[in-house]
């Protein structure tokens, strides 16, 4: 045999390999072949998978509790049994499982494509897509007994904190806290308002962080610096509202008010969720049963405060008068907080309105801009004589903190120039 014929066999050789790894693992078509075997592809393709550092397409929606990996056993039988045991295989008609849905969930959200590149999901199917076929075909598979339930391969976690570190809870969990609190921060920071604009030519882009809708905010957010998931309470964006990392909008929240309480909230649940920090339901926060909030430009002010509530914080409950039962709601339709100007003895905020969950209230503010309607209305002024929230952050006023109420008459416009005012020496016990 001379040298050339030894290295042209060679190079076939070389080449039948390439073709015959590439039909083992199911890419290329083989007219009449017989069916690939379910371990090769399973150790060809899907191992890689669960050995890979890099997070599964999964993530996009589920920040923490499940994950591809989870479903996938060391062998190629047992990660089958254990599928198949949970429903999560069709194996009459393969492309139908469960777990190539799951697979696929999210596959046209483009804002979820940043994260996952489509690449990482076409090989994620097509890798379980090939060994479903594959195993679909093997009768011995198909009759292999049920796996033992403590064997079965899962999600890590219970279900209820899957649902939890759900992406649409966490955005959902924003647009309660961070988004209702909005109104606080708006006129400086929402990316393309005037006074935005000019900020930005003066700090940069970065002055820009609230974006048009709460799901870019977010994602604006989870991206930036201004978030610390390993220290959530020394995350710039509490610092800087406090003023305790020198802020160019100057002190906007007291330590324990109810921006402060939501951002709080928001920033160690964030970090919980995604640090993975809850084993079990029990661990999670309490569902929020309180009142929806809707953050609005209506202010409130109080005129001519008191000496003794110089410098402190006050919180003002609204109350609507109800004409039926001829009294006050049992409960405040709107509240706010902030720390009175001893100097101009001066208190005044805008309003977050709230209605209870599922209500009529709450549909109608949810559809159109919250509003309140024109007439009578009682303000419950609470003030923190002892600066109780500066030392708990958690304690809120109650009745032994009222200083009083005084009815207003109002029709709530909207705007800064165009605020309901009450003379706070009308506030009486
Ligand atoms: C585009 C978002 C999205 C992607 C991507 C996604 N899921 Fe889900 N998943 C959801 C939603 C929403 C639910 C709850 C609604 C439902 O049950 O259909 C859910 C529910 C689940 C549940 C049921 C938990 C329960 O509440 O009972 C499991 C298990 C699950 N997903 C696993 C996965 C796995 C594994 C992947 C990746 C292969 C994945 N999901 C990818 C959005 C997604
Ligand atoms: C009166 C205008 C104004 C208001 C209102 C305001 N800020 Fe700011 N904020 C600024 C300016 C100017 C900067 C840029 C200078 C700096 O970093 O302090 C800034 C910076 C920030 C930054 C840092 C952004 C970054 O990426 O570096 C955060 C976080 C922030 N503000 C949070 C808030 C929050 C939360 C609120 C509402 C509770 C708020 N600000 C209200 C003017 C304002």
């Amino acid at each position: 045999m001379n040298r050339r014929t030894s290295a042209a066999r060679l190079l076939l050789a070389a080449g039948a390999g390439v073709l015959l790894a590439g039909w083992a693992a199911g890419r290329l078509p083989r007219p009449d072949a017989p069916p690939a075997d379910p371990a090769r592809v399973f150790e060809q393709r899907i191992l890689p998978i669960f050995k890979s550092p890099d997070p599964s397409s999964c993530v996009q929606c589920h920040l923490a509790g499940v994950d591809l990996k989870h479903y996938i056993r060391p062998s190629h039988e047992e990660t089958f049994r254990s599928l198949r045991d949970q429903g999560l295989l069709d194996l009459d008609r393969p492309a139908k499982s469960k777990i190539l849905t799951l697979i696929q969930m999210g596959a046209d959200d483009k804002a979820g494509a940043e994260l996952i590149p489509a690449k990482a999901r076409k090989a994620e199917y097509e890798a379980f897509a090939a060994w479903i076929a594959a195993s679909a075909a093997d009768p011995k598979l198909r009759a292999a007994p049920k796996l033992p339930a403590a064997d079965l391969a899962g999600p890590k976690r219970p279900v209820e904190v899957v649902r939890h570190a759900r992406t649409d809870r966490l955005l959902a969990s924003f647009e309660q806290t961070v988004w209702a609190m909005r109104f606080r921060c708006m006129g400086c920071h929402t990316e393309g308002t005037p006074e935005n604009k000019k900020l930005v030519d003066e700090h940069g882009e970065r002055v820009a962080w609230m974006k048009a809708t709460p799901a870019a905010t977010l994602a604006y957010l989870r991206a930036s610096n201004l978030i610390d998931p390993d220290e959530p309470e020394k995350s710039l964006l509490l610092k800087k509202p406090l003023n305790a990392v020198k802020h160019g909008g100057g002190q906007k929240f007291l330590t324990g008010d109810q921006g402060y309480k939501a951002y709080r909230a928001f920033l160690e649940d964030y970090a919980k969720v995604v640090k993975d920090q809850y084993p079990d339901a029990k661990s999670l926060p309490k569902p929020d049963a309180g009142p929806l909030r809707f953050g609005t430009d209506i202010w409130v002010k109080l005129t001519d405060t008191p000496p003794a509530w110089a410098d402190k914080y006050v919180r003002v409950d609204v109350y609507a008068w109800d004409a039926a039962k001829k009294a006050w709601e049992a409960e405040p339709v709107a509240t706010t907080d902030r720390r009175v100007w001893g100097g101009g003895k001066l208190w005044q905020h805008n309003l977050t309105l709230q209605a209870p969950r599922g209500s009529d209230r709450a549909k109608a503010w949810q559809a159109g801009p919250p509003a309140l309607p024109k007439g009578r209305y009682l303000l419950k002024v609470y003030v923190d004589r002892a600066d109780r929230l500066a030392a708990d952050w958690t304690a809120t006023l109650g009745e032994a903190d009222a200083a009083g109420s005084v009815e207003v008459e109002s029709a709530w416009p909207s705007g800064y120039g165009r605020m309901t005012a009450a003379d706070a020496r009308r506030v009486t016990k």
